[in-house]
């Protein structure tokens, strides 16, 4: 079975490739590189000693993605492509639009022109908007994105949704990810954001390298056990099985699926200093700031669903995501580049 991942040469995706090689599916990764480097996969074949297949196209050029199509046989689509910066999306709201839901768009009629109605499309916790209660279950309304990157991973949801209704020959299977850290146990792949990071683990991870100074911690008065921000983190390595379950779960021709994939506990951000100091021995320095526009208090997922339909369920603790952090960062301080 051949499996088409776009934006497998990103953070979630190099690692998704590797779970698919070893589960012993075709990999066939299509990526611009524009948030990535093409030596994710070299190293991704370092790790599997197997390949995917990599051509370089973007998905909003339709021809491009008809060639690809033409040439490989695909049964099923692990969605990653996008762009993912969320106080970018804000700066570029028809970048964003145009990226996410037009490219989705002509990948999605690519498709089905080439009889491929398999796809699972990578989601986020943010489609909750606040939550009205935790922990979140599916059924849970959506809320109000804060943020245009927000709302396309919203209306993406409603789009696949609604063309799956008018075609039930369509299986759409949307995970609405957590908060993913954690990166490869061999230290060969991991995140790498361009310029200063906005995500928690990266920017922790950059102060323990040395590369910055000090961790800001947005907000100390927050309904919280200590006032931080409360999140589920998630292992990179255990969001990628995940996305395996849900190609497996494409055999029983599911129709439309939901799924959160998260661990069900949620850690403040001084509970993360404090597991990665434990971990790692390293002192991370840091200082109370603003709250950060747009955050939330609280916010940690019911991953049940996932476990009783898809067999998954998150092995790895917080212990592991933090050591598997840093020994990617602190292997390669530069990421991707020598
Ligand atoms: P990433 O930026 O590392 O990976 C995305 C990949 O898509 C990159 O390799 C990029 O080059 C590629 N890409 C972007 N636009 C493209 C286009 N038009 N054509 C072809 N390739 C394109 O990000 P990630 O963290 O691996 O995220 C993967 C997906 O998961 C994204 O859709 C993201 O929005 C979603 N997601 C991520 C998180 C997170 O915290 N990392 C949380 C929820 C959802
Ligand atoms: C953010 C996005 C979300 C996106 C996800 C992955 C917002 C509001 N949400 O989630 O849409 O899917 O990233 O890209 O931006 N924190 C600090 N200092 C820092 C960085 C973060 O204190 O330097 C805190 C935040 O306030 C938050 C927690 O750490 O409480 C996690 O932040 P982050 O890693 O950015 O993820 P989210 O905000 O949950």
């Amino acid at each position: 079975m051949s499996i088409l991942v776009t934006g497998g040469a990103g953070f979630i995706g190099s690692h998704t490739v590797v779970e698919l090689l070893n589960a012993g599916y075709d990999v066939v990764v299509v990526d611009n590189l524009c948030n990535s480097s093409e030596k994710s996969l070299e190293r991704v074949k370092e790790i599997t000693g197997k390949e995917a297949k990599f051509y370089q196209v973007d998905i909003l050029d339709r021809e491009g993605l008809e060639e690809v199509f033409a040439k490989e046989t695909i049964d099923c689509c692990i969605h990653f492509a996008g762009l993912k910066a969320v106080g970018e999306s804000v700066q570029k709201p028809w970048e964003y639009y145009n990226n996410n839901i037009t490219g989705t768009l002509v990948l999605v009629d690519v498709m089905r022109k080439h009889g491929v109605k398999n796809i699972v499309f990578s989601s986020s916790a943010t489609v909750y908007g606040t939550p009205k209660t935790v922990p979140l279950t599916e059924d849970c309304p959506k809320g109000e994105a804060t943020n245009p990157y927000g709302w396309t991973k919203s209306m993406l949801e409603q789009i696949l949704t609604d063309i799956q209704k008018a075609d039930p020959a369509w299986n759409v299977i949307l995970l609405r990810y957590f908060n993913p850290i954690g990166a490869h146990k061999s230290g060969k792949i991991g995140e790498n954001p361009n310029g200063i990071p906005n995500n928690l683990m990266p920017y922790i991870t950059q102060v323990a390298v040395g590369k910055l100074k000090c961790l800001g911690v947005f907000g100390n008065d927050y309904p919280t056990h200590d006032g931080t921000g409360v999140r589920d983190y998630i292992h990179v390595v255990d969001l990628a099985e995940g996305h395996v379950k849900a190609v497996q779960k494409m055999a029983e021709n599911p129709g439309l699926k939901i799924y959160n994939l998260g661990t069900g506990i949620g850690y403040s951000v001084l509970d993360i200093v404090k597991n990665f100091e434990e971990a790692t021995g390293v002192e991370i320095p840091y200082e109370i700031k603003e709250r950060r526009a747009g955050d939330v208090a609280v916010n940690y997922a019911d991953a049940t669903k996932a476990r009783e339909e898809l067999g998954w369920a998150a092995k790895n603790g917080i212990k592991e995501m933090c050591e598997d952090s840093w020994r990617w960062q602190s292997q390669n301080p530069n990421g991707f580049e020598a």
